[in-house]
């Protein structure tokens, strides 16, 4: 059977196991999307260079883990396509091309890069690999001229890179109008669609740790050290939620608990599908009379019914390692032929089909 399921392409950056940050931000979404899309999931090796090159080991077993994790949450590698992004020779040779299209100052005001140079220190000595991973990206995506590109809030600088540098290529290389609108640049004879974006149901979930001086929230995030792992075991899961941040006021009896900036319900909020029992059980905690530990209590249940399938599953790939390599294996050669013949197509737009 031929599949006209329309495609997707998205991806994670192999830098530590996944957590429930990239569950609710857009694996939750893979998962449900597999029925209805033609699926493709990178794993973005490379980028992992960007700030590890002294660290390849790592970046390996990150591969696998990520791999191990994506089987464990659910997706099926009958439906889906999971491929190793260094092992697709026409992302890297579409790169350079798509390089030319968006000019130097442009990549430096993408405000992706801009967060992750402070956030990260990278101070001023990064690697040129850093900033070319976001044109790096655009051909991830465009080598499968996917329609839809599901993804958290972070990565939105990255896809509007994407769309100008299909816009760009489909007005140069194949003779669009630079009026055209975007749904109809493949009508008009364009080579790459210009994608859309699929946010997850939470754009960007914090971690289990304390406000920051100014009250914000940090973003859940492994290299913090508030994450909870989709493979963490029922036991880690109870320690790192009986010992996340909440209200620390609410040891004073005169000063019931608050909810704002409170990460016990924003998991609730976020995870909870009860949703009767939070808001009754959020007025109670505002007046004082429910405790921290009854809340926890129920969050950790909410929460073993989202890790516990995962976490079952996983055992059967965490010991096969060797079943996890067959699988990305096949996925990387489906997965080269759909890059290989956009390359063709690309290199043909741009008059550079020689022999
Ligand atoms: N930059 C993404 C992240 O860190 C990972 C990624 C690489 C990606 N290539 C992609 C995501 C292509 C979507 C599409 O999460």
């Amino acid at each position: 059977m031929h599949s006209v399921k329309p495609r997707i392409l998205t991806g994670d950056t192999p830098t530590g196991r996944l957590h429930l940050g990239h569950w609710v931000g857009s694996v939750e979404n893979r998962v449900a999307l597999q029925d209805d899309y033609d699926c493709y999931f990178i794993i973005a090796n490379i980028h992992a260079f960007t700030t590890r090159m002294d660290r390849p080991a790592e970046i390996r077993q990150s591969v696998m883990d990520i791999a191990t994790d994506y089987l464990a949450a659910g997706i099926d590698p009958k439906r889906s396509t999971m491929f190793i992004q260094s092992e697709i020779p026409a992302i890297a040779e579409l790169t350079f091309f798509f390089s030319m299209l968006l000019p130097y100052p442009r990549v430096m005001r993408n405000p992706t890069i801009k967060d992750e140079i402070r956030d990260k220190g990278l101070g001023e000595n990064y690697p040129f690999g850093f900033l070319l991973y976001a044109v790096g990206q655009t051909a991830d995506i465009l080598a499968f001229r996917p329609e839809i590109v599901p993804v958290g809030e972070d990565q939105i600088p990255h896809l509007e890179m994407t769309r100008e540098v299909a816009r760009k290529f489909n007005q140069l290389y194949c003779g669009v109008d630079s009026h055209t609108e975007d749904k109809d640049y493949l009508a008009k004879g364009g080579l790459f669609p210009i994608v859309d974006v699929k946010l997850g149901r939470a754009k960007r979930l914090i971690g289990t740790g304390a406000p920051t001086e100014t009250g914000n929230l940090l973003k859940m995030s492994k290299s913090l050290n508030n994450a909870i792992f989709l493979s963490d075991d029922a036991d880690t899961l109870t320690k790192k939620i009986m010992g996340m941040y909440t209200d620390p006021k609410r040891l004073k009896a005169s000063d019931p608990g608050t909810i704002e900036n409170n990460p016990l319900w924003v998991f609730h909020d976020t995870f909870n599908p009860d949703l009767a029992w939070v808001a009754e059980a959020k007025e109670r905690y505002q007046q004082g009379k429910i405790g921290d530990v009854e809340c926890k209590r129920k969050l950790i249940d909410v929460l073993e019914n989202v890790i516990g399938p995962i976490r079952a599953r996983r055992e059967t790939y965490a010991n096969d390692p060797g079943q996890v390599l067959q699988i990305l294996k096949e996925g990387t050669a489906k997965a080269n032929q759909v890059a290989q013949e956009t390359l063709v197509l690309a290199k043909k737009a741009m008059r550079q089909d020689y022999f």
